[in-house]
């Protein structure tokens, strides 16, 4: 089972690893929710953000569980010119994971960081992630992208899949209530009455949709 929220392709696709022997840096690892999970399934892992409260309380939650093996870092993964050397124990990462963080920068850095035969296994916004408010997010990736940053950076591509939940609403009251707990960020961007305007013209659907790969260092 994966941790709470975390996608299951994206898990599995991590677990395959022979991650027993190997080292893991967890790019945006926030509050370290899939850090904290792998450290007790290989020898080290290292998650890095670059916001230092959320570091502070993924270190704290390393320490209350007596996970010696998970390190956390602020760092800005997007400033960074690779993934090695980031503390003394650990030179070298055999994968690079990041879940729902995905830049240009991450996969040049993954391969840039592990080794031949190490991996990225990375899950993040989809194009068509809520797609009826209009706006797909600025990090967002469709596949021949996520494939050609890949592929551009010597990956071999072993998984590359959209994981859709198109919500359908039986009425109007009910699609508003779905994205209630958004309204205000929507508002702040624009998006709120894109959605409502959707909405009024018959809508009834949310999408959720991430994108989720891996690839293997050539
Ligand atoms: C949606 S959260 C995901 C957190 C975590 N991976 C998880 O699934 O629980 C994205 C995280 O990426 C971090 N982040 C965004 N841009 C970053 C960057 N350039 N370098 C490092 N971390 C970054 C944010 O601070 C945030 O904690």
């Amino acid at each position: 089972m994966p941790p709470p929220g975390v996608n299951p392709t994206f898990w599995r696709l991590l677990l395959d690893e022979d991650l027993a022997r190997q080292t893991v840096v967890d790019v945006g690892t926030g509050a370290g929710r899939v850090a904290l999970a792998l450290a007790p399934r290989c020898r080290d892992v290292v998650g890095i953000d670059r916001d230092p409260a959320l570091i502070a309380d993924a270190s704290r939650r390393a320490e209350v569980a007596g996970l010696a093996n998970a390190t956390f870092l602020v760092a800005d993964a997007d400033a960074l010119p690779h993934f090695r050397d980031l503390t003394p124990d650990v030179a070298r990462p055999d994968a690079v994971a990041a879940h729902m963080f995905l830049s240009d920068a991450l996969i040049a850095n993954a391969a840039a960081s592990v080794p031949r035969g190490g991996v990225v296994v990375c899950c993040g916004f989809h194009v068509d992630h809520w797609g009826e408010t209009g706006r797909p997010s600025r990090f967002a990736y469709d596949e021949p992208r996520m494939r050609a940053r890949l592929e551009s950076h010597g990956f071999t591509v072993e998984h590359l899949g959209v994981d859709r939940d198109v919500q359908q609403f039986p009425s109007l009251e009910a699609a508003l209530a779905a994205a209630v707990g958004l309204e205000e960020r929507w508002r702040s961007d624009g998006r709120w009455f894109r959605y409502i305007d959707f909405l009024e013209h018959g809508g009834r659907t949310l999408t959720q949709a991430l994108v989720v790969a891996k690839g293997r260092r050539q």
